[in-house]
């Protein structure tokens, strides 16, 4: 197994396909139920293991910094008004033992650019990736953790991945994959499906040895122009083991509206006080 001890969450986006809502609001900040998307991403880094937690971010992104601070005000009112629960929901965002780190990515040059934005708060470690729009639910170990485990040692790579159907693969990276095994050959961006290796996908979830950023470094614009963690990553397997992983859990593509309502679906049936709403909506 590998310590993940830095996580790298790049949450620059735009987030265009939540406009109006995101003119003002991150979409990392965007509710599923009562939790912004941030805040099941941060849960599963905590439970890989992570105690710093690196926010690639923009100078739109304050309310991300802002959530993770403490609220001064707000826990005094809270104190004072005996809602202890509240309170202790507001002070218990993250486990005292984490810190976040926040870097801006000043151009949106693209995934591989934002994540060759955190590489002097990694330094000479093996690191997590978690794309907050990819919102993984399971009950036991978080996809990440699950990750981190098959890495045998500091210089293995693994990437979260999942079928999708053949028409959707210039959505995703894609990998190709050995026979009979789990090691990838190949990896590439948004392929046609018509050129697409495999319909297995590259979900938001990566386990990447220091050596990434060098590669990053020579990595020139790929797909959409854009300077593509898959571009890199092909370079790395090249060199190093790098594993595709079929997660465990049930993956809700919140980057989209679909996705979104999905995920709210799925924990408003979990919620006792909710459930109904949904069991009336499955019935019509
Ligand atoms: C990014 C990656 C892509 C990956 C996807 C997963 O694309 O570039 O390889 O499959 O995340 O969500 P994006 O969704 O940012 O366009």
């Amino acid at each position: 197994m590998t310590r993940l001890r830095k996580v790298v969450f790049p949450v620059a986006g735009m987030g265009t396909r939540f406009l109006p809502a995101t003119k003002v609001v991150a979409k990392e900040m965007l509710p599923v139920l009562d939790r912004p998307l941030i805040q099941y991403a941060v849960d599963e880094a905590v439970d890989a293991g992570a105690d710093t937690l690196v926010f690639v971010t923009n100078r739109y992104k304050h309310a991300i910094e802002d959530y993770f601070d403490s609220a001064y005000e707000l826990e005094e009112t809270l104190e004072r008004a005996g809602k202890h629960e509240l309170l202790a929901l507001v002070q218990g965002l993250l486990p005292k033992h984490v810190r976040c780190v926040y870097v801006t990515q000043q151009q949106a040059l693209g995934l591989g650019h934002a994540v060759l934005c955190a590489r002097a708060v990694i330094g000479d470690e093996p690191f997590g990736i978690i794309l907050p729009d990819d919102l993984i639910v399971n009950d036991g170990p978080s996809a990440l953790r699950q990750m981190a485990e098959r890495a045998a040692d500091g210089n293995t790579g693994v990437l979260a991945v999942e079928e999708v159907p053949r028409a959707d693969t210039a959505k995703y990276g894609i990998v190709d994959i050995e026979a009979g095994g789990d090691r990838i050959r190949h990896t590439v961006e948004k392929p046609k499906p018509e050129d697409a290796p495999s319909n297995l996908a590259v979900v938001g979830r990566y386990v990447l040895p220091p050596r990434i950023f060098d590669l990053l470094e020579q990595t020139t614009p790929g797909a959409g122009g854009e300077i593509q963690l898959t571009d890199a990553i092909a370079a790395l397997l090249k060199e190093v083991p790098v594993l595709a992983h079929r997660f465990a859990g049930t993956r809700f593509d919140c980057g989209n509206k679909a996705g979104m309502v999905r995920a709210t679906l799925h924990f408003a049936g979990a919620d006792p006080t909710l459930r109904h709403l949904v069991a009336g909506l499955a019935a019509g």
